[in-house]
């Protein structure tokens, strides 16, 4: 190798480019250059990155897929941690050597699957020093969503209903439900009862065993990462003037509307935006242990589209991340 090609050679990074909407067979290992930051962005080196429903999502060529694909290479990935690499010469928060972590232009276009990625700087925060890059990546998408969410609509005591508290956002809005000071019920499968009620929920229930909306009348709140279904049966659950907030994009038929409207209970779907200073609010929970990230697995980036296998089971407990 002579010097010019080790030059280049160091410029370029490996990256998965999406070639078309599909299967796993479309995330391709490409050697690409190595972005270059904007005045207001950072370059990080990527030390991790996690893997959310939204990934497979956009990879089938739903989601944002439309907003991005013209936008080549297509790289998803919106969850990253890792070590500030290059600074650009407007950036005055961090500087080359931060260990940072943070949810990467959503919903736009992120680039995480890749060695090294650029951020602007409002996107991220520094990483705790008690917490791996797994554990910070972890908590990016998932967190940030129960946070927006629940910092908007809960107060303390409030009674509350996380729907799928085991999963990727749950098992962060139970947590963060608990922090808010309100009473946290959360529903989860048999095999997820004690992990649920170790995360600091005063009640589960177990759906495979009972229909959530026999039980519970009068709540608050409802925080829906589940389908349409669960949604109209939670309609049932809520007091009139309450609130459900419900994740998955997609419109709702008529019916649910009317339904809510009949029981007086508003519902409203909200998106998850990057935010570096509510990534700090979470940096701070997790480096003072009130927050706890739970990663089911860890892969490498070799195996990177397994993780998306597994993820579409739609039985994750906690989070599934990818370390470099
Ligand atoms: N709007 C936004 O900005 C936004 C942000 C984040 C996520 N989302 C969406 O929200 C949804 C959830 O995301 P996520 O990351 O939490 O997903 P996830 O991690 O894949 O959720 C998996 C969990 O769902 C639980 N589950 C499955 N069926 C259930 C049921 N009938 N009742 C209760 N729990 C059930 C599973 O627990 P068991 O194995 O115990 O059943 C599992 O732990 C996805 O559609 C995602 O795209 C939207």
């Amino acid at each position: 190798m002579n010097f010019e090609t080790t030059i280049f050679r160091y410029k370029e990074m490996k990256a998965y480019q999406l070639n078309a909407p599909g299967d796993i067979s479309q995330l391709q290992i490409i050697n690409i250059a190595k972005p270059f930051p904007s005045e207001n962005e950072v370059l990080v080196k990527v030390k991790a990155i996690s893997i959310n429903p939204v990934d497979v999502k956009v990879r089938i060529g739903k989601a944002i897929y439309e907003k991005i694909k013209e936008d080549r290479p297509v790289i998803l990935g919106w969850d990253v941690s890792g070590i500030v690499e290059t600074i650009g010469s407007k950036v005055t928060r961090f500087k080359v050597g931060d260990q940072v972590f943070g949810m990467i232009n959503f919903p736009g276009h992120g680039k995480s699957y890749a060695e090294y990625v650029t951020a602007p700087e409002d996107h991220l925060t520094i990483k705790p020093e008690n917490i791996s890059h797994e554990e910070a990546a972890a908590t990016s998408l998932a967190a940030l969503t129960a946070f927006q969410v629940l910092r908007n609509h809960v107060k303390e005591n409030d009674r509350i209903l996380i729907q799928a508290g085991a999963g990727g956002v749950g098992h962060f809005a139970v947590q963060i439900g608990k922090i808010l000071g309100a009473k946290v019920i959360a529903t989860t499968s048999t095999q997820n009862i004690d992990f649920v009620k170790s995360l600091g929920a005063d009640d589960v229930i177990d759906y495979t065993q009972t229909a959530f909306e026999d039980v519970l009348k009068n709540l608050d709140f409802v925080l829906n990462a589940l389908n349409e279904d669960v949604l109209r049966r939670s309609i049932l659950t809520v007091k009139k003037g309450g609130t459900i907030i419900t994740l998955p994009s997609g419109g709702n038929s008529q019916e649910t509307f009317d339904l809510a409207k009949e029981y007086d209970v508003i519902v409203s779907h909200q998106q998850v935006k990057s935010n570096g200073s509510d990534m700090h609010q979470l940096a701070e929970w997790l480096s003072e242990g009130k927050l706890k990230a739970t990663i089911s697995k860890t892969f490498s980036f070799d195996d990177l589209p397994q993780a998306h296998t597994l993820i579409e089971t739609g039985r994750t407990r906690g989070k599934i991340v990818v370390s470099l």
